[in-house]
């Protein structure tokens, strides 16, 4: 849809150097993102809140070089100030497919540096916020070669689209507290190309709640999540779960506009639980559960029925479980973590995150 062959450097009035910074957040889906068609297209409509500790700073230099436009991507590109090879063959790999929207970066000597806040290895997946600090960088790069992006909902709404092309997920990382992709007959504007910014019909409940997550395991996947989306094209709960997410996510809007967090947080749950009952389901079978995931869950249960406050788990494609409460109770709720939940974790390793207000160029 951004296809564009004009977006070629033929002036010498622009900057022939220059660098772009973002630092963008990773998200955790409320209602999930599994299963999708085309490049990055979703079955169902997906709601995310957007976090903050757990984020990527990247930094994109340009050149402008000598050259003709059927020359190859030219990247450099540093992982944690060190060449990282099997990353920078994805990313050239990205650009490349990006060269009908970009076709300026083949004029371009490109070097990327890039980071994550959180440990490497850390059992957390850094797609969403690497893919979405890239794609801010494009648009920013953009933006200065040829003043096209101007106005900041066109940003952002590009911004969403690139990221998408990377990481489906990603998408909505670029808009602050929470966002939503997929088309749906509920949302005017919204759609399967990218996602939509949802502050504005958020309750101020849902800007200050925290996001603590669990590191079970710091391990690798063994199921990647492109092969866990591919594997939903033979499940046969597939029809049925699209409809389900649909009911939920109708659901859900209602209950963040009126800032209803029980409701906010059964969907929470009952969604982590259908994830992975659909990669349980799926043919092969996998699962990315651990028993201590499981010993989590019920102890988080068994606490919000002791003391009646408000905390619900939700889980990513993996292990790690992220628990959702409001500000008002994380004294009580982090002693709660370090009393009875830190020994399921490797090393006794939690992440504390929050909800936040996205992006920052930097
Ligand atoms: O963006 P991907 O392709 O890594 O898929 C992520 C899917 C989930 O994280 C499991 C759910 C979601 O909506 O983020």
């Amino acid at each position: 849809m951004y296809e564009n062959s004009r977006l070629i450097i033929d002036s010498s009035n622009i900057p022939d150097a220059g660098s772009i910074t973002w630092r963008s957040p990773s998200n955790i889906a409320i209602v999930k993102y599994w299963g999708k068609y085309g490049i990055q297209l979703p079955r169902n409509p997906s709601l995310s809140l957007t976090l903050t500790a757990s984020c990527t700073d990247t930094q994109l230099e340009y050149t402008l070089k000598e050259g003709n436009l059927d020359g190859k991507i030219d990247l450099d590109f540093f992982f944690h100030e060190e060449e990282n090879e099997p990353f920078k063959i994805k990313i050239v790999a990205f650009l490349e497919s990006l060269l009908p929207v970009y076709p300026f970066l083949k004029q371009l000597k490109l070097t990327i540096r890039s980071g994550n806040s959180f440990p490497h290895s850390a059992g957390i997946a850094s797609s969403a916020s690497a893919m979405s600090a890239l794609a801010l960088c494009l648009c920013s790069l953009e933006d200065t070669l040829f003043g096209t992006l101007k106005e900041s909902a066109v940003f952002d709404q590009k911004a969403s689209y690139l990221a998408r092309l990377g990481s489906g997920s990603a998408c909505r990382s670029i808009f602050p507290y929470a966002a939503a992709w997929g088309e749906t007959s509920q949302w005017k504007g919204s759609s399967n190309e990218f996602a939509i910014p949802m502050e504005n019909h958020l309750h101020d409940t849902f800007k200050d709640l925290h996001d603590d997550i669990l590191i079970v395991s710091r391990a690798e996947k063994t199921v990647s999540s492109r092969a866990g989306h591919a594997l939903m094209e033979g499940n046969p709960f597939a029809a049925p779960r699209y409809e389900q997410a649909r009911a939920r996510f109708s659901t859900l809007l209602d209950a963040m506009r009126v800032g209803d967090l029980e409701v906010f947080g059964k969907i929470a749950e009952d969604e982590a639980l259908t994830l992975h009952a659909l990669m349980m389901s799926s043919n092969p079978s996998f699962t990315l559960l651990r028993p201590a995931s499981l010993s989590i869950i019920e102890k988080v249960r068994q606490y919000r029925a002791d003391t009646g406050n408000q905390v619900y788990f939700t889980l990513d494609a993996g292990p790690n479980v992220h628990l959702l409460y409001p500000g008002d109770i994380v004294h009580e709720v982090r002693a709660f973590i370090e009393e009875q939940l830190e020994e399921h974790c490797e090393d006794g390793f939690v992440l504390q995150d929050w909800v936040g207000e996205g992006p920052e160029e930097i």
